[in-house]
């Protein structure tokens, strides 16, 4: 059965190491997710926090840096006395990611703020650095350790590769070094508290369980947009586009959740091979008619973007998935940028009774993961005396707000803390989720498929209504701000 973690348990003495401490995901979400932990008393009495980067630095300088950015990025009021207790733990090396010699000074650096051999302590080893420098701090920690042996844990955040071959590739190059079970590959989409709802609300609810079936669903539509355009992101984003970026992971990840058998017993490894089993039964969408994209016409003189690109920064496609149950249930997914809204959120649209009316409406359960986070059911209740059809949406808030509640960094880190992978994808998750995107690249290039423009802070592309159309379903729209 599922594991009860009690809420307040403090972790084990441990030793985490952040590479790339100096850049963005470190200061933005890392330190002030350390701050969450400890603010919420779920840090032990021992416990290492050291910055690995090539950015010179004392240490006095680091614990500096790491304060004020806990003071600038945390979404808790901040109590300096908490912070400074947390800032002592805090500790920083500076060194090159490639030079094996800096890793075994490291090594040597952790035996003397510890007084412990490295190995007497479970190592977590962040690596917040571009993936192109994954490889070399992976094999560096691995020749300097005993790494198959010892408990290391290497944290790997999302782009895992840029297509299935690279992906495969980095997962045998990193295979060579540590076991799979020591890797926790993080999508931030999985910590947040409203993901997690979409498997917790089938695991233990029978309405839900029953109605959200393959026999019961009429289609499945899945929308992550938002109002905002590539701001600093725009040279990374230009390369890969809106279906590397938004599709690979977070999107397909959501359709495995809500459409996979929800194991009973709700460990990481029964979670991974049922998302697993989706994923890689996911048809190839290979006809432009699946297929909508979409450019915001400001995008080209977003700075760092090309001038003539034809990179998407919307995409809508219609998936189906090859197994008995989900077979000719279509699934619509859709995400852009710079559209009306930021909102994410998943419509299931249920069947209709064989005796109803064409104009009557659906029932939908409609999960909203960001940023409201709701659950809303839609009934229809018909009123013959008065001859009309009312139709009722219950609507209940599914956020987290109590005390206690972390953001998803922080919940992320605890899990890892616990060797909990629950909220972490395995390798062949994510292998199987670039074969359905290569699939998606390749109709691009082959087709060279229309990337339409659209009006900043619009829907996006009329054309998207195209695919719906094509089983007689419309999209249905739900606004973050009713
Ligand atoms: N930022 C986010 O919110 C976010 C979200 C999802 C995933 N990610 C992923 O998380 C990882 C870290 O993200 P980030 O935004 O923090 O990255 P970043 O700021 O670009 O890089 C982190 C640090 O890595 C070092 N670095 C940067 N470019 C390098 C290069 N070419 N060669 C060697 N070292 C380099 C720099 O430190 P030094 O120069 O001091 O060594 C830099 O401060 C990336 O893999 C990113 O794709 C980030």
């Amino acid at each position: 059965m599922k594991k009860i973690i009690s809420a307040n348990k403090k972790t084990d003495p441990f030793i985490l190491t952040i590479f790339g401490a100096s850049g963005d995901l470190a200061q933005i979400k890392l330190f002030p997710a350390l701050y969450e932990l400890a603010a919420q008393k779920r840090l032990p009495s021992e416990f290492y926090v050291c910055g690995f980067s090539r950015t010179k630095m004392s240490q006095k300088e680091f614990r500096a840096t790491f304060k004020k950015a806990v003071k600038d990025h945390s979404k808790i009021k901040v109590d300096g006395k908490i912070l400074d207790a947390l800032a002592k733990h805090v500790h920083y090396y500076a060194g090159q990611y490639k030079d094996i010699d800096a890793f075994r000074d490291y090594h040597n650096y952790i035996h003397e703020m510890t007084g412990k051999k490295p190995k007497d302590l479970p190592h977590l080893a962040y690596l917040s650095v571009p993936p192109s420098v994954f490889r070399d701090v992976a094999k560096n920690i691995a020749e300097t350790r005993e790494s198959k042996n010892e408990d290391i844990r290497i944290i790997l955040e999302k782009p895992f590769g840029d297509d299935e071959y690279s992906a495969e590739e980095l997962f045998h190059f990193v295979s060579k070094y540590f076991k799979e079970d020591q890797f926790y590959l993080l999508d931030h989409y999985l910590g947040k508290h409203s993901v997690r709802s979409i498997l917790n609300l089938r695991h233990d609810n029978k309405i839900l369980s029953q109605m959200m079936r393959g026999t019961e669903v009429a289609n499945i539509q899945i929308t992550a947009v938002e109002d905002y355009g590539v701001k600093e992101r725009a040279g990374y984003f230009d390369q890969v586009g809106i279906v590397k970026d938004m599709v690979q992971s977070h999107l397909l990840q959501i359709l495995a959740m809500v459409t996979m058998q929800i194991p009973v017993d709700m460990d990481g490894e029964n979670l991974q091979r049922a998302k697993h089993g989706i994923l890689s039964a996911i048809e190839c969408p290979c006809d432009v008619k699946n297929l909508v994209l979409g450019q915001y016409k400001s995008y080209r003189s977003e700075s760092e973007v090309d001038k003539k690109s034809k990179t998407p920064t919307f995409a809508a496609m219609r998936l189906f998935i090859n197994r008995e149950d989900w077979y000719d249930v279509p699934i619509y997914i859709r995400t852009g940028k710079k559209l009306h809204e930021k909102h994410t959120y998943v419509v299931v649209e249920l069947k209709k009774f064989p005796f109803q009316k064409k104009e009557d409406e659906p029932n939908r359960v409609i999960i909203e993961l960001q940023p409201k986070e709701r659950i809303n059911l839609t009934l229809i209740n018909r009123q013959e005396d008065v001859q009309r059809t009312q139709d009722i949406t219950t609507t209940q808030s599914i956020a987290c707000d109590v005390d206690g509640c972390m953001p998803e960094h922080a919940l992320l880190l605890l899990d890892v803390l616990r060797k909990e992978k629950m909220h972490f994808l395995s390798f062949p998750e994510i292998i199987a989720a670039w074969e359905v995107v290569d699939q998606v690249s390749e109709l691009m290039q082959r087709e060279k498929v229309k990337v339409g423009k659209y009006a900043d802070g619009s829907e996006g592309p009329k054309d998207q209504n195209k695919l719906t159309a094509l089983d007689g379903f419309r999209w249905y729209d739900v606004h973050g701000n009713e």
